[in-house]
């Protein structure tokens, strides 16, 4: 698989201008770490302390492998149901996480935010957050989100409420509402693969706008055990999907006069063929 013909899964016909450095989105539901630890007679702390050492590697790994946007859930608005004392102990595990991994994130080019709700957290992990994401607001190598005290549907919620309040009902005005309820960049793209490990095989409210034409990958490795190679695994996987926004693929020649480019693979004689005519590229 070359670089070259896997660039060419990465476009969106949609979102034409979402290009420059953030070409492969990768959205991983990290699950599993009560079950790794269960497993071994370790308490369900012990496997989230695993999970945070998954998350150093997979963080890592994901440049080399093309990944320019990673983004992570680990803590879900509905995680709050959980016992007092798992809560606290995440909360915790996020913040020394955070504090130790500053400077690491810095020195390798890793540009950090946090997406979710800010009122709900304790004070201490909010400077945190805040003092990471100013410290390496200049990285480029690749865009590292973590989802904490998030929900889609809250977050879709909001956009509704700021179009019901006057903003205009167009997609593009819709989802800067939603990235600010988020606290998320604006202009980040859509999530292109979407992960879940620990074998279940659902969505829980994770990037429900974001990942309307996300390729889904489900693996039964449980999160504290996720490896380079079965990052490199899923990569590999979503390469070999054929992406079609709605479109179809066609051997048709290309027809006189296209000029955009067209997002299907360039090193192939098939080319597809989306709703919108004009960005039909021949050849
Ligand atoms: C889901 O597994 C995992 C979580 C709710 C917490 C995620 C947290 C981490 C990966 C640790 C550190 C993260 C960062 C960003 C430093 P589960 O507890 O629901 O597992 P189970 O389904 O086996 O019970």
């Amino acid at each position: 698989m070359t670089r070259s013909s896997f660039d060419s899964r990465w476009r969106d016909p949609e979102q034409p201008e979402r290009g420059g450095r953030d070409r492969f989105h990768v959205a991983i539901n990290m699950d599993g770490n009560g079950r790794w630890a269960l497993l071994r007679g370790q308490s369900r702390e012990a496997g989230h302390v695993a999970g945070a050492t998954a998350v150093r590697r997979t963080v890592e790994s994901a440049p080399a492998l093309g990944i320019t946007t990673l983004t992570l859930y680990a803590f879900s608005s509905d995680n709050w149901r959980r016992p007092r004392g798992e809560v606290d102990n995440l909360m915790l595990l996020f913040q020394k996480h955070l504090d130790s991994e500053c400077a690491r994130l810095t020195d390798s080019g890793v540009r950090f935010s946090v997406i979710g709700r800010r009122d709900r957290i304790p004070d201490s992990l909010r400077r945190s957050i805040a003092h990471v994401e100013e410290h390496t607001s200049e990285g480029t190598s690749l865009h590292l989100r973590v989802a904490i005290d998030y929900s889609a549907r809250d977050a879709l919620l909001a956009a509704a409420g700021r179009v019901a309040k006057g903003i205009p009902p167009t997609r593009e005005a819709f989802e800067r509402a939603m990235y600010e309820a988020i606290h998320a960049p604006s202009g980040t793209r859509d999530v292109d693969l979407l992960i879940r490990t620990g074998g279940e095989q659902r969505l829980s409210d994770f990037l429900l706008w974001e990942s309307a034409y996300a390729e889904l990958f489900f693996t039964d490795v449980l999160w504290p055990d996720f490896t380079e190679a079965d990052l490199a695994s899923a990569v590999q996987a979503f390469a070999a999907r054929d992406r079609r926004y709605g479109g179809i693929r066609t051997a048709a020649p290309m027809t006189a006069g296209a000029s955009e480019q067209q997002p299907c693979d360039a090193s192939s004689s098939a080319s597809t063929t989306p709703l919108r005519p004009t960005r039909v590229r021949l050849g």
